[in-house]
């Protein structure tokens, strides 16, 4: 899809797509081993050109299994990226936020509205995501929100230059909104 571009409002967050002069806020916030560390794709140190590309590389067209959603807090601005992509059979779903943001339930509440935009308008009815087996903040967020743990397997983290053990996990419609009934 290519019309109107979509965007979420939450109580403290508005999602909308990435723009060109978002570069320096990524960088900034990118640059940094603690986020890195944490994530396969990114590469670190990070600079304003990796971030000026990647952002180019984002297109207007979007459909819910490829697309990412700019984290602005209402007050700070950007603070993070989620959002959807397919590599496997499944389509994906991946987020990180800058350190100055951290503990302060940002990510549930951006995953969580992502996640129900995303079944609002995809037929599918199962997202995977995981975590490197260190990351016990993010496998926190998956299990509040229904994600099961489906195997351990190797993915390469570009920033550890390293292959590390990783959780995959599973979430299906039904457990993501029973899930949301205890939230
Ligand atoms: C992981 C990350 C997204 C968490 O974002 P956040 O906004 O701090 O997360 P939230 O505050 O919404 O929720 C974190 C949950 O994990 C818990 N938590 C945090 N650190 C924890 C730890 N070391 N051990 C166990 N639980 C932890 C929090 O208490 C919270 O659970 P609660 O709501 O039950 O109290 C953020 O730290 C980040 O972007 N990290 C770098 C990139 C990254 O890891 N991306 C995800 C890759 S899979």
């Amino acid at each position: 899809m290519t019309g109107s571009q979509p965007e979420i409002e939450t109580l403290r967050l508005v999602l909308r797509r990435p723009r060109l002069r978002d570069a320096p806020r990524i960088a900034a916030l990118l640059n940094d081993y603690e986020v890195t560390k944490n994530l396969a794709r990114v590469p670190y140190p990070y600079t304003m050109q990796m971030a000026f590309d990647w952002l180019i590389r984002q297109k207007r067209e979007w459909s819910p299994e490829s697309i990412t959603f700019a984290i602005c807090e209402k007050e700070a601005g950007l603070i993070g990226f989620c959002g959807t992509h397919r590599e496997g059979r499944l389509p994906e779903i991946g987020y990180w936020l800058g350190r100055a943001y951290w503990g302060k339930g940002y990510m549930t509440e951006a995953t969580r509205a992502v996640i129900d935009w995303y079944f609002s308008h995809s037929t599918g009815d199962t997202l995977v995501s995981g975590v490197f087996h260190f990351n016990t903040a993010s496998l926190r967020i998956q299990d509040k929100l229904g994600f099961v743990r489906t195997r351990i397997g190797k993915r390469i983290c570009l920033a550890q230059k390293a292959e590390i053990d990783h959780i995959e996990t599973e979430l299906t419609r039904d457990a993501f909104y029973k899930a949301l009934e205890t939230l």
